[in-house]
Parts: structure tokens; sequence; C-alpha cells
């Protein structure tokens, strides 16, 4: 029997159970569990191979509640959860006592953000706690963005994949830090650098595998194909580099004319950023699950959404 399910009062009995339930949220599913069960925390982590030394992300669904979870709050935090909440930005702000040291993997600070997802917000009302929830896929490999995607990875180890639909947006949230009240990115993702700029200003990004032990999930190889990938910025070039192979292609607007390509994926005809975004993941699962000796991935023009993407692809790809 599937595991797949949009029966939100089954998904509250689980995790009042202190259970682990993939939920969706806007950017990709989570597996969530009580931030106050240490047996729901420990599952989310063995369900993933997830290191402890790496936090989780604080989920909630309301502005007032972060009084609760965090001792200060920066001016401009303030006004970017004004500004993208409910929505894919994480703000990693002083903790209080009150978060569990599982959670914030021993350091002094907590990851926080509230979902643009009607069910995921609807489920966060029902509960009487928050939901950590990292990314529902195993430890390095390509995130879900349906729940096909999670029960593929977790249906032998999960009880439920609570049913939202595909995920709008498609990528991880942007997270951001605060070093003496100014903000960091720390990982790029849904949204913009350019947006975050038209709130708070110029900011530095140090989305870097240097800062490993800040925020570990942004180690050099995740998410990735087990099909050896390379990044290009020429898809015509590479394939005439790698002769003999069967070569799956995922391409930003354009088809590439190639015998060598047995598959290939176009994630928007039209151009728009946010659309490949939120079909990025998807494409990179059925390329992977195709018959292939190599994927070649076109590089995005480096604006707006198109870093994050780039980010993502050199994360799925081996040196080139
Ligand atoms: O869009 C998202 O953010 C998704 C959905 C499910 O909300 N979640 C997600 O979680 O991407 P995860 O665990 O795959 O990535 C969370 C990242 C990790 O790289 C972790 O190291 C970082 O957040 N992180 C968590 N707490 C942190 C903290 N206190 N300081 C620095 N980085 C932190
Ligand atoms: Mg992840």
């Amino acid at each position: 029997m599937s595991i797949i399910s949009k029966d939100i009062s089954k998904a509250v009995a689980l995790l009042n159970a202190e259970e682990v339930v993939a939920i969706p949220t806007e950017t990709v599913y989570g597996l969530a569990g009580n931030i106050f069960s240490e047996k729901a925390i420990k599952s989310i982590f063995e369900t993933k191979k997830r290191p402890f030394f790496n936090p989780l992300i604080v989920h909630i669904h309301s502005v007032e509640e972060l009084s609760i979870y965090v001792s200060h709050l920066p001016k401009k935090a303030k006004l970017l959860a004004e500004a993208f909440w409910p929505g894919p930005l994480t703000l990693v702000l002083k903790k209080k006592a009150i978060i569990p040291d599982l959670i914030s993997a021993g350091k002094d600070t907590v990851a926080i953000r509230i979902p643009n997802h009607p069910t995921a917000l609807e489920l966060l009302k029902q509960l009487d706690f928050p939901l950590a929830a990292p990314s529902a896929n195993p430890f390095g490999n390509i995130s879900p963005t349906t729940a096909r995607h999670v029960e593929r990875y977790f249906k032998d180890t999960i009880k439920m994949v609570l049913d939202g639909g595909p995920c709008e947006r498609g990528i991880e949230s942007t997270i951001i830090g605060f070093d003496h009240d100014e903000p960091i990115i720390y990982r790029l993702g849904s949204t913009s650098v350019e947006a975050i700029e038209g709130i708070v200003g110029s900011i530095s990004i140090q989305n870097k595998k240097e800062i490993a032990p800040d925020a570990p999930g942004m180690l050099e190889r995740h998410y990735a194909p087990t099909t050896k990938t390379i990044l290009v910025n020429n898809v015509s070039e590479a394939i005439e580099k790698h002769h003999g192979k069967r070569i799956g292609v995922l391409a930003f607007h354009s088809e590439v004319k190639h015998p060598a390509v047995t598959f290939q994926i176009i994630l928007s005809k039209e151009k728009n950023m946010e659309i490949a975004a939120s079909r990025l993941y998807d494409a990179m699962h059925q390329l992977d699950s195709q018959v292939l000796d190599l994927i070649i991935a076109q590089r995005f023009p480096n604006a707006g959404l198109g870093k994050s993407i780039n980010d993502r692809l050199q994360r799925a790809t081996v040196a080139n």
C-alpha cells in the first residue's frame, strides 16, 4: 500500500505520536518531526543518514511564535521576515534554551522559517509544537519535489507522505545568518539575492564549501544524481568530447539535436527561471532514472534564480 496520503488529521496523529512524516512545502518536501521529541528528531537523522553535526530548520506558522524560540531579532531580520514570510527564506538567529541541542547541533543559533504552503501551514496550526524538517532525501541525494520522489526514497522507512502536490518553487529556501546584526547569505535558494537586496541593501554571500562547519548541508557534493553529471556553458561542444556515450541533456530553454543524446529535458522553453527552478529536481530525478553514461547540464545565466540553479547544478556535478 502506498504511504502517500492527503489526510492532514492522520499526519497530525502520527506527529503527536512522535513519528516522522514527510510534508509538502513550497520549496521541497521535508522529513518532519516534533522539535521537542528526541525520538522523532533522532529518527529524522537516522532515516536521512544525516550526520548529527548538521542542524535542522524549525518550521513555524506565525511570526508571533519567533519570540518563544529566538533571543535576539536584528532589525534587518525583522524586515526580511516581514517581506518574505511565509516563504522560501530561512533566518539563522540566536536561540533560546527551549530549542533542543539536537536541533541546533549544539550551536547557539537556530534556523527558522514559515513555509508558504497551505497544507504545511494548516498542519502546523493543528499541532502545538513546531516541526523540524530537513529536505526529505537521503543525505547527499537529490531533494524531492513530489510525494512520489519521497515515496521512492523512504517507502520502507516512514509511515506517511502528506501529499500537497508538486512543490511550486522547487529549490530549497535561501538561508540568511547574521554577524553583528548584518545579514549574510549562507545558502542560495528560492528567494533571489536581488529580492533580498531590495529589502536590506547589498549583502555578502558565503555560500561556499568552506562554511561547511556552519551550514554542513553546503558540502561541495550534494543534491547529486548517481549518474556522472557535468555542468557546461556549451552543450553541443561537450557532446562532441564524449563520443560513444549515452548522453542525457538538461537544458535551460532550447533543444539540442544530436544522435548521441538519448534523453533530454528542457526546463523552460519560455526562458523563465522561476519555471526552470520549479522543474529542476524533478528533471534530475528523471535523468537519473534513465540508462545513461553521462548527464550534461547547461549552466544558467548568473542572475536572479539562475545563481541558485547554478549552485545546485554545481553541487550535482563532478569536476569537469
Ligand atoms: O527549503 C528548505 O529549506 C527545506 C524545506 C523542507 O523547508 N529544508 C531544507 O533543510 O533544505 P536541510 O536540512 O536540507 O537544509 C538546512 C540547511 C543545512 O545546510 C543546515 O546546515 C543549515 O540549514 N542550518 C540549519 N541550522 C543552522 C544553523 N543554526 N546555522 C547555520 N546553518 C544551519
Ligand atoms: Mg537538504
